[in-house]
């Protein structure tokens, strides 16, 4: 199975149509988003998922004006943990131990190897490492959406501050980091044509160690 052609056709919607996407495609999404790759494993940020319409309408009033939030079935935000310390670390090495056969303890050397390179870094940089795996579930959960034929408009022309406070994520140690929103297309929706990189330019092949 290829996701080229899924990729193909999908396009960044501005505006949904008012049909609403079924618990089984958002949970095919919010699973792919799950099942994502992230930096050792610790997956330092939540998805939540709205779509109660005056949450939305709410929230529109933080997107400065776009037109995608007022209209669309479902809305994904990605939130980044504030803080990646060695209770992440016990959490991930928690999970391993009661969902792998790894016996418990087994890897306290591997976890504090991922305390200590934490500890080394800044929180600045620490927020935007959570921010960067973030953003990598949020590819998975836009190429999920295309291959079931649910459209999407990923965005970061919001506020984080405004998000955060509308719907309580500081208190939770939580950040909007980007958000997608998700639905269908008009009938009458012209379909852009897609502008990018030519492949030639994009893939550079058989460069050398000077
Ligand atoms: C991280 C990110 C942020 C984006 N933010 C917005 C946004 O705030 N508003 C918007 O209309 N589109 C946004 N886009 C969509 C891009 O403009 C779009 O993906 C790009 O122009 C390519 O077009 P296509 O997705 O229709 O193929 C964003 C895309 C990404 C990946």
């Amino acid at each position: 199975m290829s996701l080229i052609p899924a990729l193909s056709q999908r396009f960044s919607l501005k505006q949904f149509s008012s049909q609403k996407v079924s618990d089984e495609d958002i949970n095919g999404m919010t699973e792919a988003a799950r099942l994502s790759v992230s930096a050792f494993g610790l997956q330092p940020y939540r998805l939540i998922v709205i779509d109660d319409r005056d949450t939305l309408n709410a929230l529109a009033a933080h997107t400065f004006g776009q037109t995608q939030l007022p209209s669309c079935s479902h809305l994904f935000i990605f939130a980044n943990e504030t803080e990646i310390t060695d209770k992440t670390v016990d959490a991930y090495f928690d999970r391993i131990y009661s969902q792998t056969s790894a016996e418990a303890g087994s890897q306290a050397g591997y976890a504090d190897y991922i305390k200590s390179y934490y500890a080394g870094q800044t929180p600045e940089q620490k927020v935007q490492v959570a921010q960067q795996q973030a953003f990598i579930a949020l590819g998975s959960l836009i190429a999920e959406g295309a291959l079931r034929g649910v459209d999407t408009c990923p965005m970061t022309g919001f506020s984080p501050a405004g998000i955060n406070k509308a719907l309580g994520l500081t208190e939770r140690g939580l950040n909007a980091c980007v958000i997608c929103a998700a639905g269908y297309r008009l009938e009458d929706a012209v379909v852009p044509e897609k502008v990018r990189v030519p492949a030639d330019e994009f893939t550079l092949r058989g460069l050398a160690a000077v």
